[in-house]
């Protein structure tokens, strides 16, 4: 219950002051906090640039080290990788493979690096399969669709490959009944029980992933994702699927996308009470990207009140294009927005 009064209260007497400000301050951005996203190729000294997501690219394993390196550099210590891979097929056979790029990119960057990177991977199909939905399909009653239970176990192998080639931590992003569980026994049975689970369990069918799958050259080429994906008009189921994966033994949550989702991400943080990550997924980042470069707006200081939004709105951990950029400017001073 709030009793203060005007005049006694004066809520500008702890405004004026900028040092009295950075006192009473409530949240604080770290570069500890991001995680950036990478994509891998084939090839060697490829750097394809993605074109809504300026200042990012398609990488060949050989010159991941070249980013990875100045952002650890710069405080930005975890990364997640997405792969594109020579050839996909109607099951995302390559995904499984200890060859596979994902795999070979865990084995370079651990070799490069070693405990100085966090290396998390996306556990998913949709970057691998040629249809491009996130698990093999069957029809039932007519319509084609993504057999949950089928692509289960092909998951949790996924998750043990990329453990077995470096992955310190595995996020399932495919909205999968019984995912997390179905890793969590994979992973136990091949003596990877201290490796940590995040599962992507919120996630939202979103239009704001339309510059990802653009980089990650994972478009469904049939129907879209609202069969697996959550209805952004749900708020408590958003509470259910956190809760299930807590349940199968997740260790860290997602909410994703990030902006638009604030409200879940704070009930998330407030009614689950676990270590909690949101996505700041590629259409958030290209929108600010695309003003900035048409100079409506500051993109310093629009993208460190985004990332403070978030984090106020109960996210510990921000999976965010805009790591390096944020950790150059905050390690520049650039604190009061
Ligand atoms: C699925 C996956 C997607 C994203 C991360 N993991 C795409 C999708 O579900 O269609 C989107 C991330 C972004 O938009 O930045 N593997």
């Amino acid at each position: 219950m709030i009793t203060q009064q005007f005049p006694s209260t004066r809520l500008r007497r702890l405004r004026h002051h900028p040092l009295v400000r950075q006192m009473v301050r409530q949240t604080e951005l770290n570069a500890a906090d991001f995680i950036l996203p990478l994509f891998v190729r084939p090839g060697r000294g490829v750097r394809q640039p993605i074109a809504p997501m300026p200042g990012h690219a398609q990488l060949s394993v050989d010159v991941l080290p070249d980013v990875v390196g100045p952002a650890i550099d710069l405080g930005v210590t975890s990364f997640i990788l997405f792969g594109i891979p020579p050839d996909k097929d109607n099951a995302g056979d390559v995904a499984l493979s200890d060859e596979g790029i994902v795999q070979q990119a865990l084995r370079q960057l651990r070799c490069t690096f070693g405990d100085r990177a966090l290396l998390i991977t996306d556990e998913c199909f949709c970057e691998y399969t040629d249809h491009g939905h996130c698990g093999v399909l069957t029809n039932r009653h007519g319509r084609m669709m993504v057999d949950n239970d089928a692509t289960l176990p092909r998951l949790a192998a996924q998750c043990v490959s990329h453990v077995r080639a470096g992955a310190d931590v595995v996020a399932p992003s495919g909205m999968m009944d019984g995912m997390v569980s179905a890793i969590r026994r994979g992973l136990d049975d091949d003596g990877f029980d201290d490796i940590p689970i995040l599962s992507y369990a919120a996630k939202y069918a979103s239009a704001f992933y339309g510059p990802f799958r653009a980089a990650a050259e994972s478009p469904p080429q049939f129907g879209d994702r609202g069969g697996y994906q959550m209805d952004p008009a749900n708020s408590d189921e958003a509470i259910r699927e956190v809760a299930l994966d807590i349940a199968e033994g997740a260790d860290m949550v997602m909410v994703k996308p990030a902006l638009s989702y604030l409200d879940i991400v704070r009930r998330v943080k407030t009614e689950l009470m676990m270590p909690t990550a949101a996505y700041n997924v590629s259409g958030e980042f290209a929108m600010v990207k695309a003003a900035a470069a048409n100079g409506w707006i500051d993109e310093r200081k629009i993208t460190l009140e985004i990332l403070l939004s978030i984090k106020r709105a109960g996210a510990d951990i921000i999976l965010t294009y805009h790591a390096l950029e944020a950790a150059r400017w905050l390690k520049a001073g650039a604190v009061d927005l």
